[in-house]
């Protein structure tokens, strides 16, 4: 496995591999087993597997998480390498953003809802680092999880928008064995804070099983999360809302097309999302 820190050096490594298909997995590091189900799924599309590690302070807001978010670089490149991973982009600050830097890549519509809204910098962030990422890698296939399900849709645009030549892949939620979504920032939580956080796969999971007994009113498959997620003290809910999985608009009659239904709690200075897809291309990322 070979470890760049610099474009040159990558693309150059990355030139006599282009016959084959070079699938590209970005990641901010930590890696924990949802990042290497996508590295072992990365094998499946193409001959050339590519990580990148950079935890991008474009996607962070002045109050969120930056400095508290977790890094441990030698266990990532170990995991990398265990994963099969052939080559890891590992660029700095002033690598990915130097001096003079004034490029945003902004979405729109996609990026204002959900998270967007307590996190209005962020999609913009995540388009302008994936984008420059994509242009240095040049990758044929790039894989993320479907737990940033806003991201993944975000995501899907910009490539069609701007008629990048390349296919974006979701790849289901990995799960820890009591149902919580693999994230980085689980490792921030308290013990207590830990205990409740399955309260948002446990709620998902009662609104899916609901959905699938035949209820399809969007408020009270809503509120049936909510039920479960407001049962503990710890977290405090930023949203619990049924869109559609393909546009991420508002659904306000019953449920009759793609669905998704998506969440976010903050347990303390951590704040977590989870999703379930009730209806639509994506919908074995069951909660
Ligand atoms: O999902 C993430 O880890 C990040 O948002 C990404 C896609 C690597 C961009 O920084």
């Amino acid at each position: 496995m070979q470890v760049f820190e610099r474009v040159p050096e990558l693309r150059a490594f990355l030139s006599p591999l282009r016959a084959g298909r070079v699938v590209f997995v970005p990641t901010m590091g930590f890696l924990h087993e949802g990042h290497l189900a996508l590295m072992r799924r990365a094998r499946d599309h193409g001959a050339t597997v590519v990580s990148s590690i950079f935890v991008n302070p474009a996607q962070f807001g002045p109050n969120e998480d930056l400095s508290r978010y977790p890094r441990d670089l030698e266990g990532d490149l170990r995991k990398c390498k265990d994963s099969a991973v052939d080559a890891v982009f590992l660029p700095s600050v002033e690598v990915m953003y130097p001096a003079g830097h004034h490029t945003t890549i902004s979405v729109g519509e996609l990026s204002v809802p959900l998270c967007g809204r307590s996190r209005p910098i962020h999609f913009a962030g995540v388009c302008t680092v994936v984008a420059k990422l994509f242009n240095i890698v040049g990758c044929d296939v790039a894989i993320f999880g479907e737990k940033d399900f806003q991201q993944l849709a975000v995501i899907r645009q910009m490539v069609k928008d701007l008629d990048y030549p390349l296919e974006v892949v979701g790849h289901p939620i990995v799960r820890e064995p009591d149902g919580l979504a693999m994230s980085s920032r689980n490792v921030n939580l308290t013990p207590r804070q830990r205990a409740a956080s399955t309260s948002l796969s446990r709620g998902l999971a009662a609104a899916r099983e609901a959905f699938e007994r035949g209820e399809r009113e969007p408020r009270l498959l809503e509120s049936i999360v909510r039920h479960v997620v407001s049962s503990q003290p710890e977290g405090e809910v930023d949203y619990i809302e049924l869109r559609d999985a393909t546009d991420l608009s508002a659904l306000d009659g019953p449920v009759s097309r793609s669905a998704v239904l998506a969440v976010a709690v903050r347990f303390g200075g951590t704040r977590l999302i989870d999703n379930t897809v009730l209806v639509g291309p994506l919908s074995r990322s069951r909660a």
